[in-house]
């Protein structure tokens, strides 16, 4: 790991065991970045307070600091240690360290991140849309946000289980398959059926069942064969969860999404599991009565008069819940799956839900102490009113026309910038696609995932600020140079030296990609890398305006700007790949 920051901290903890004893290695060196220095560490302020209520002897904090310096072995990475204030300890990196650090991470296929040393089992659960309804933005950030996260965490050495938690079962498919029986069950598996309009077809089963109680009363009937196993039953849905898969799957190709049919293990996948599940709990004394209905009570969640809230396992009339079959996946994922960890990434609505539901699996003892469940919330996304996205006719926003209406307003921003005039229609019809969707995908993922966020066309397809196409823009920048040059980007093997401030600044970012990795992974927060590879570009944009590289003075400032330029552009594709952003060759 050549992150300083962790290092550094690593070095200060040993200085604080040598310096007052082994019980004071794990206290927290506090590494923060510094205005003075490249880093600073303020343990010694804390540190005084403690040593004082353990000691009993007044301690000053700049003693303190000072008996840490003394006892801190830095020479190899720090070029100069400074007791500044009341005991701050200001350290600057030795710039022949950066240089030979940086030149590690280009010669390295990981660039300098290392693989986990604990990997582990993670599933991570997202996307999960319903079936027989055309997806939406929600679902889209959802989507995005969770392959981002998967990622990463495989990226990072850790095993990992993408998990698509279809809404592929329950009471609405028995409307859905008497409409679908009343349409035309041949008609429904071509493409161009009136199924493959899901908001339409859902929209128009739901109008019936309320409108027309003969419907109604056979919508009834029908859930009661699908839910006894009725072969005929099932066949209908199964072309429903057809059709809908086949949808789901042009809008993961389309976002270069990884989920595939192999990931889904639908609602309908637990089916079997739920009845010994809830078995378990009534065994328990879990699960009881309440109302006609079947009711754990997790301790500690309380309704607005301070009455038990309750997670319900089985219905009065019998039928399973929403909440038991989250419990039967639980199991499934800790004993058939063996999981150390599982990621929900699903809308911060359902927190209450999750919460509630981990409580429960804990009481039944099936969600070990071992094992981290978290739910990775994700926020509304607002239009430019400021209310959930909905279009102009108030109906929900359809993904398909909305990236369509992305990659169009990429066409136009686009034509608008300089470019290579020589280009081909298709070579402009790919530009423009991966902008337009890196553009929506990176907008997702640049905020902190549980904040809601606006939906600005405007905002997202901008080539300036933190945007997709920013990103984007300079990492083909990078590649120009290279072509200009006549050098291929895996030749520029340096040596890297870091004489300007600029280059400095650029060759310590670059070391900083291992631990904004780390921190993404494990706090499934994408928007972590996401940062960390808008300052790369602008640490690269202000290297750029300052350091010329191909007409460098010498050779040798030649070679090294150009292996910066070479690490820069490795670390910048590898950083918006992890995040699902695509990169164009040229722009
Ligand atoms: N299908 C649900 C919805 O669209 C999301 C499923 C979330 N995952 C879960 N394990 N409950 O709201």
């Amino acid at each position: 790991m050549s992150d300083p920051q962790l290092l550094l901290a690593a070095r200060v903890q040993a200085a604080l065991a040598a310096a007052f004893g082994p019980e004071y290695a794990g206290a927290d060196p506090v590494i923060r970045p510094s205005q003075f220095a490249d880093l600073q560490s303020n343990a010694a302020l804390p540190l005084a307070k403690r040593l004082q209520a353990e000691r009993g002897e007044k301690q000053n904090p700049r003693a303190v600091a000072q008996e840490i310096v003394d006892h801190l072995d830095v020479a190899d990475l720090v070029a100069n240690v400074e007791i500044s204030g009341p005991g701050f300890i200001n350290l600057t990196l030795d710039d022949a360290w950066i240089a030979a650090e940086a030149q590690r991470a280009l010669a390295d296929d990981r660039l300098g991140v290392p693989a986990a040393e604990h990997p582990q089992r993670v599933v991570v659960e997202y996307s999960s849309p319903n079936v027989a309804k055309e997806m939406h933005v929600g679902h889209l950030r959802t989507t995005i946000v969770g392959d981002a996260i998967a990622r990463i965490l495989a990226f990072l050495g850790h095993d990992v289980i993408r998990d698509n938690h279809l809404g592929d079962w329950g009471t609405p498919f028995g409307m859905l398959i008497e409409h679908l029986l009343d349409v035309g069950v041949e008609a429904a598996a071509r493409d161009d059926s009136s199924v493959s309009d899901l908001t339409a077809f859902y929209q128009a089963a739901r109008a019936k069942f309320d409108g027309d109680p003969a419907f109604a009363d056979r919508a009834r009937a029908r859930v009661v064969s699908l839910q006894a196993g009725d072969a005929e039953t099932l066949r209908y849905w199964q072309i429903l969860v057809d059709v809908s898969k086949r949808y789901f799957n042009t809008v993961y190709r389309r976002l270069g999404v990884t989920l595939t049919d192999d990931d889904i293990k639908g609602e309908s996948f637990y089916n079997d599991a739920l009845a010994p599940t809830v078995r378990e709990l009534e065994d328990k004394g879990i699960a009881v009565v309440s109302d006609g209905a079947l009711c754990a009570f997790p301790p500690g969640f309380t309704g607005r008069e301070g009455d038990p809230l309750p997670v319900i396992i089985r219905k009065s009339d019998g039928g399973y819940n929403y909440s038991t079959t989250d419990l039967a996946t639980i199991r499934y994922r800790v004993d058939t799956e063996r999981v150390d960890r599982m990621v929900y990434v699903v809308g911060s609505a359902q927190a209450l839900h999750f919460q509630m539901v981990f409580a429960v699996a804990r009481m039944a003892g099936w969600l070990g102490d071992d094992i981290r469940a978290e739910h990775a919330q994700i926020g509304n996304v607002l239009g430019t009113d400021g209310k959930i996205l909905r279009t102009r006719a108030g109906g929900t926003v359809k993904l398909a026309e909305l990236l369509d209406e992305a990659v169009q307003r990429a066409g136009a921003a686009y034509d608008e910038t300089e470019h290579d005039p020589s280009f081909d229609a298709a070579t402009r019809a790919d530009i423009v696609e991966k902008v337009g969707i890196g553009a929506v995908k990176y907008a997702d993922l640049s905020v902190a995932r549980d904040s809601e966020y606006t939906f600005d066309f405007d905002r997202m397809i901008s080539f300036k600020g933190n945007t997709g196409p920013y990103l984007q823009y300079a990492a083909v920048r990078i590649r120009s140079i290279f072509r200009r040059g006549g050098v291929d980007p895996d030749s520029a093997t340096g040596p890297i030296a870091v004489g300007h401030p600029a280059e400095r600044a650029l060759a310590l970012r670059l070391l900083g990609f291992g631990a904004a990795l780390e921190q993404a992974g494990e706090k499934a927060e994408p928007h972590r890398l996401a940062n960390y590879v808008f300052d790369l570009a602008q640490d690269y944009t202000a290297f750029f305006e300052s350091c010329p590289v191909l007409k460098a003075p010498d050779d040798a400032t030649r070679r090294s700007r150009l292996a910066l330029c070479a690490a820069t552009l490795r670390t910048l594709v590898t950083g918006l790949n992890l995040l699902g952003v695509p990169t164009p060759e040229r722009m």
